[in-house]
């Protein structure tokens, strides 16, 4: 057993051509451009295709990660998609994907903790590669969330969108990559951000679908006093964890689910809000993908550079949290 670290050969990200505006949302339900912007920042979302499913946007965002790390999906070991809203119950997204992009050799799992998955992902295959038990893992944040959205409920419709992030996780120079973890989960809140229907305690019935409990369910309220607290929490158990101070922390990498939120937990660590990634006002809510699809633009806009400390912070359903610190670089020479 060896114990390597583990970090980001390559990234990518995509998201559906589709926009969904405030101003198309005022059609649909009883809500303004004015409210959702100032409850929540979100000013567009992207919609997949009708054609289009999880995997779809999956492959898409992996396709270019594994471009940026120069792996080819043949050297694949593993693959592990976060999601929420995956092609099927079974099979897993991660076969589709495996198929789709012929990854011969690898094997592979959907990961399902909600929001905070696309975390729990990166530590999982950070363990992998640390234990030199795999060499290459691919990591899929991806989200059809438009399909278990009720759009006829202004508390959920405004919120969520579609899209997909993707990282190879492999090797890296010590002192790079994924330096500590929190994984965090709170059953008892179960019942306050669900998708009721669909599994076995409620198969889909002509009543689910008349009483719509294959959508998304939530109590907004409760999830966002959960969410200011957990995220700084979380963001605290992370820098303990590393030895860090806040101003070791070049960028502040919130799960993007609210605007209020994401600048309250900054605030707790007087992170500037100019070190703080936020996309929300273009993609709105996209579960496991919002933290791959952030990173993804700044690394694009040249805005991480080697060596830079990035804190992750996400919550979602579970109730779930989760952080990490990824140290950007230390990737072989392609
Ligand atoms: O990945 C995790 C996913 N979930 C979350 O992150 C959700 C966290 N929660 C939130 O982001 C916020 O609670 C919401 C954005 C969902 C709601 O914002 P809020 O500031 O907590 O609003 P509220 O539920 O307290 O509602 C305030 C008012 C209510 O009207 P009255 O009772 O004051 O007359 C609502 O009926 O705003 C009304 N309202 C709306 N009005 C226009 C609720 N939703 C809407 C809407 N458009 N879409």
């Amino acid at each position: 057993m060896t114990n390597r670290a583990a970090g980001v050969w390559g990234i990518g990200s995509y998201v559906p051509e589709k926009i969904l505006s405030n101003f198309d949302l005022e059609k649909m339900v009883d809500t303004s451009d004015e409210w959702i912007t100032t409850r929540t920042g979100i000013q567009e979302r992207r919609l997949a295709a009708p054609e289009q499913a999880t995997s779809d946007l999956a492959y898409y965002a992996a396709d270019k990660a594994l471009a940026d790390a120069g792996v080819k999906a043949e050297e694949l070991d593993l693959i592990i998609v976060a999601t929420s809203s995956p092609d099927h119950l079974f099979p897993a997204t991660a076969a589709l994907l495996q198929e789709r992009l012929g990854a011969k050799k690898a094997g592979g799992f959907d990961l399902s903790v909600a929001c905070s998955g696309y975390i729990y992902a990166l530590a999982v295959a950070a363990q992998f590669v640390a234990t030199g038990l795999h060499e290459k893992v691919l990591v899929v944040g991806a989200e059809t969330l438009s399909r278990i959205v009720n759009f006829e409920d202004r508390g959920t419709a405004i919120l969520f969108g579609d899209g997909a992030g993707a990282m190879v996780i492999g090797p890296v120079e010590a002192g790079y990559g994924l330096m500590g973890h929190h994984l965090g989960l709170d059953g008892s809140g179960a019942e306050l951000l669900s998708l009721p229907a669909g599994g076995s305690r409620e198969p889909l019935s002509e009543e689910v679908l008349k009483n719509k409990r294959q959508y998304v369910d939530m109590n907004g309220k409760e999830v966002y006093k959960f969410a200011v607290n957990i995220m700084g929490d979380a963001t605290l158990k992370v820098l303990e964890t590393t030895g860090l101070t806040p101003e070791d922390i070049d960028l502040y990498v919130p799960h993007q689910a609210n605007y209020r939120i994401i600048e309250a937990s900054a605030k707790r660590f007087n992170f500037p809000m100019e070190k703080v990634l936020i996309n929300i006002h273009k993609y709105g809510n996209v579960s496991t993908a919002t933290i791959p699809l952030a990173i993804d633009e700044a690394y694009q806009e040249g805005r991480i550079k080697d060596g830079d400390n990035l804190l992750l912070v996400a919550f979602g359903g579970g109730l779930s949290w989760a952080a990490s610190l990824l140290r950007w670089g230390g990737r072989p020479e392609k």
